[in-house]
């Protein structure tokens, strides 16, 4: 049995340095498609608005470069035969364009992806139109045309816009199993009120009107419904469903809810190598399920924590391990020098805060926000202001950093700072006096935390007690297994 894990990194590094072969039971993988976007997170503000501070989370498009040659090259070389042979039929039509850049990124992964899943395992590919027929012949050339069981069309609803073709409102999901002795348990629809009717009267077919009628088998009859079929009608995450984290292409719980139980078991563990906000391991740790997730960044990493801890609550974090975050200084200074923005998610992620992308106009001097609530409901939100300092403090930061919190009409301000902050830092700070909660608990107005104090375990002092923090949309308290989406009938496992 696997151990519950969050790596943070490339998916294809970590799956080559700490998978092991026919290990997993279950993947789905929701890779970004190859549509020139980039994936802002819009977090809303604490009176319903939309944000207007953006993040980046990340960027889905791919060019053909050295990069994408180098693993092209590295596929065709030492891929299995036929892959190799399908990447370069892929090469002589395509050639050295964005899709091929997306195919020769998407072949490693799949390879690997397939080297870990066991014999009885299977495998959901989501992509949307821009690269499903190209993905549907790479995994046929990984996992063999006959490990092909279904291509799952996702049908939704959404705000359309005319165009001169026909509305796109659908995504689709290619499914394979690794060999044709796989794990698939039959989910069945409900029958509707006269179909139950008829059923009981013994009438052997079903129909709708205006449809043909459709022969029910026996079996089919003495069952609690029909077999699920592959169009599957779920709603989008619509902007004000409770499970909306404000994630770019967040999935819903009730699609991933219905892939995870028709094809694994308790305890069975499911894979996701690009787990965004972490739909697959929310669904998987409510349904009893080992899990395992990868993203290539902090600030997914950092939501997932949330997103555990706010359904299943604060014991959760004992069950599971994070692999690729920073446990010491050394490590937190590699961070910050490949990437600065990557070490301020993480940083403020340690604190429960939100990142800030915006530098500019209004949101000049903050790295990032926390919200909290110190008064009765309905009272007033209030909240942090941080900064974060992965060099060189400047001399004078802490009295800007005390004027954004006064322009701000902000309660706190902090420092989360690499380097030990100076004495005049010290005393300016503790020269600006405390906020007051309405409990009567007294909080320095300006803090400072070096990145050894929060990997010590301290943390931002302030009105502090569950619940206070509202910083994040929170993802709805857990309720056991208990199916949440009742489109289905699942059977009791
Ligand atoms: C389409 S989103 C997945 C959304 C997810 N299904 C959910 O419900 O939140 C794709 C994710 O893949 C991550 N990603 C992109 N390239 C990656 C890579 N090479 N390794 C690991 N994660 C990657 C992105 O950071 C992003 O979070």
């Amino acid at each position: 049995m696997t151990e519950n894990i969050l790596y943070y990194g490339d998916n294809l590094d970590i799956l080559r340095r700490y998978l092991k072969d026919e290990t997993i039971d279950l993947i789905y993988l929701d890779p970004p498609f190859k549509s020139n976007q980039e994936y802002n997170v819009l977090f809303e503000e604490r009176n319903g608005t939309s944000s207007k501070a953006q993040i980046k989370a990340f960027k889905d498009t791919w060019r053909w470069d050295q990069g994408s040659a180098e693993a092209y090259q590295q596929v065709v070389e030492s891929g299995p035969e036929r892959v190799s042979k399908m990447m370069r039929a892929f090469r002589t039509f395509l050639g050295a364009n964005d899709m091929m850049a997306y195919l020769a990124m998407m072949a490693p992964r799949l390879v690997e992806l397939r080297r870990v899943l066991k014999g009885t395992g299977s495998i959901y590919l989501h992509c949307d139109q821009t690269a499903s027929a190209h993905l549907r012949l790479l995994m046929d050339a990984i996992f063999g045309p006959d490990s092909f069981r279904n291509e799952i069309v996702w049908h939704y609803r959404r705000w359309t816009a005319a165009a001169k073709k026909f509305q796109r409102l659908h995504d689709t999901i290619l499914f394979y199993t690794k060999t044709n002795k796989y794990i698939f348990n039959q989910l069945l629809i409900p029958y509707t009120k006269g179909s139950a009717k008829r059923k009981k009267q013994g009438v052997l077919h079903r129909f709708k009107r205006g449809e043909e009628p459709v022969l029910v088998s026996n079996r089919e009859l003495q069952a609690e419904g029909v077999p699920e079929n592959d169009v599957w009608q779920i709603p989008f995450v619509a902007p004000s469903a409770k499970e909306r984290l404000g994630y770019p292409t967040q999935k819903p719980e009730a699609l991933l809810e219905r892939l995870i139980r028709a094809s694994s078991n308790k305890d069975d563990t499911i894979l996701d190598p690009f787990c965004g906000c972490g739909t697959t391991i929310a669904v998987a740790q409510r349904l009893k399920r080992r899990w395992v997730g990868i993203d290539i960044t902090h600030l997914a990493i950092g939501l997932i924590k949330h997103r555990l801890q706010d359904a299943f609550g604060q014991n959760i974090r004992k069950t599971y391990g994070v692999v690729g975050e920073p446990v010491s200084l050394t490590d937190a200074e590699t961070l910050a020098k490949d990437d600065r923005y990557q070490f301020q998610w993480w940083a403020l992620g340690l604190v429960g805060a939100r990142p800030i992308e915006q530098k500019k106009g209004a949101d000049k001097g903050i790295d990032g926000r926390l919200y909290f609530h110190d008064e009765p409901k309905g009272g007033r939100t209030k909240q942090i202001i941080f900064s974060v300092k992965a060099g060189h403090i400047p001399s004078g930061h802490i009295r800007e950093l005390r004027g954004v919190v006064e322009r701000e009409k902000a309660q706190i301000g902090v420092l989360l700072c690499m380097q030990q902050p100076t004495k005049p830092m010290r005393t300016e700070a503790s020269s600006a006096g405390f906020y007051k909660s309405p409990w009567g608990t007294k909080h320095a107005t300006m803090q400072i935390l070096t990145v050894e104090e929060l990997l010590s375990g301290k943390t931002v002092d302030y009105p502090h007690s569950e619940g206070v923090n509202v910083t994040f949309n929170k993802s709805p308290k857990a309720k056991g297994e208990k199916n949440e989406h009742p489109e289905l009938n699942y059977p009791e496992e």
